[in-house]
């Protein structure tokens, strides 16, 4: 018996009857944003979770021992991208892989080859794990829309492939290795017959698990915290951490998820977002005017989320997303509490909180 049956089994019985009872499986970059938010889910299922991180010891990655089920379930295993022993460690034994990790930076040397290799090397260790039914792979929307040639009135979906040459000549680097990354994953488990699915995230917002700010939390803050003193005249599309964890899910267990799923649920424009966080909370310094008053305003793109819908998944209002975000950074000192909030503040946001585009097939 391996340490992994070992700990399957024991898990197995304090894990109830939840869908990943007596399954073990792996989930790399387990301290991140987004999949700390799907370790704890996992381990809310039941599942037994190999969690990958770079530094067990670092305090960075302590909220994961704390998570429910955690103590029984959660194994921590060492692990950077580029280190192929290390990931055939971790994914041995494991009946499901979750690939997150992934470098988050537009710094060329950071991000392309951990993206495209250590891709690749989860995918080889899932083929000769021999267990591993599924492996979910997080994509992003930066694999999808940077195309300077779609036109306004496309739905952008999961047949959208961002253009390469255009995320080099705009050193999107990002963009790029994700791009690159997610096509090297589908040839390599079209070559080595890998059960591959793939979830597009927007731009993640929402409660932090970990003590730290990650760069789309961060793309947040800076409205809140005085670091931005305009905003851009430019569209994005977000979603809530706790949807992007439930569509990894949902990717992995239903046997009808399939290809890619875009992950989104409204496209606003950056003055939306502004407006929706200092109404909600005016005793911030939220700024009010745009660093761009030359250009037409940039209109938002539209989107589908059917895929996901069609699995079940409804999505959480954006406008709620951006609360929880500020209260969440206020609960871990990221931001000063400024005045008291009433009960009437904690009411879930209004409908006319929400602008944007409804992202709908
Ligand atoms: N947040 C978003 O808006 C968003 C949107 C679309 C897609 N995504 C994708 O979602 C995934 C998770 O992102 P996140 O937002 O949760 O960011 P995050 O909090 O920065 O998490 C990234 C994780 O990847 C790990 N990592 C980075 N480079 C690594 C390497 N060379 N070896 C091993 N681990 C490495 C990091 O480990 P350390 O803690 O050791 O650095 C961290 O755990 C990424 O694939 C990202 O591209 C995110």
């Amino acid at each position: 018996m391996t340490v992994v049956d070992v700990v399957a089994a024991a898990g197995g019985a304090e894990a109830g009857n939840g869908s990943g009872n007596g399954q073990t499986v792996c989930v790399t970059g387990a301290g991140g944003y987004i999949a700390s938010w799907l370790v704890k889910l996992l381990l809310e299922q039941g599942y037994t979770v190999k969690g990958t991180v770079r530094n067990p010891d670092d305090p960075k990655n302590a909220h994961l021992r704390a998570l429910d089920g955690a103590a029984e379930r959660l194994i921590l295993c060492k692990a950077d991208l580029l280190d192929a022993d290390a990931i055939r460690h971790a994914v041995h034994g494991c009946h499901g892989v979750f690939h997150t990790a992934s470098p988050v930076t537009d710094d060329p040397e950071q991000m392309v080859e951990p993206a495209v290799r250590g891709t690749e090397y989860v995918i080889d260790a899932a083929v000769e794990a021999g267990t591993v039914r599924r492996m979910v792979l997080t994509s992003s929307i930066g694999a999808v829309t940077m195309d300077p040639n779609r036109g306004p009135d496309v739905v952008v979906d999961e047949s959208c492939w961002s253009d390469l040459d255009f995320c080099k000549k705009t050193r999107n680097w990002y963009c790029y290795g994700k791009a690159v990354a997610e096509q090297a994953a589908w040839e390599a488990a079209r070559q080595r017959g890998v059960d591959l699915v793939v979830v597009n995230p927007v731009l993640v917002i929402g409660p932090l698990l970990q003590p730290t700010v990650n760069a789309s939390i961060a793309h947040i803050l800076k409205y809140l915290d005085g670091s931005a003193s305009k905003f851009a005249n430019a569209v994005q599309a977000y979603v809530d951490v706790r949807d992007v964890a439930d569509a990894h899910l949902r990717a992995f267990e239903n046997p009808l998820a399939s290809g890619r799923l875009l992950c989104a649920e409204r496209v606003l424009h950056r003055e939306d977002v502004v407006r929706i966080l200092s109404k909600l909370f005016p005793e911030y310094p939220v700024p009010t005017r745009c660093s761009d008053e030359i250009n037409p305003r940039k209109q938002p793109y539209k989107m589908s989320n059917q895929k996901l819908r069609d699995l079940g998944l409804e999505f959480r209002p954006v406008s709620q997303s951006l609360y929880e975000t500020v209260k969440s950074l206020q609960e871990k000192g990221h931001l000063p509490v400024l005045s008291e909030q009433t009960e009437a503040d904690k009411e879930v946001p209004a409908e006319e909180l929400q602008g944007g585009v409804t992202i709908r097939a």
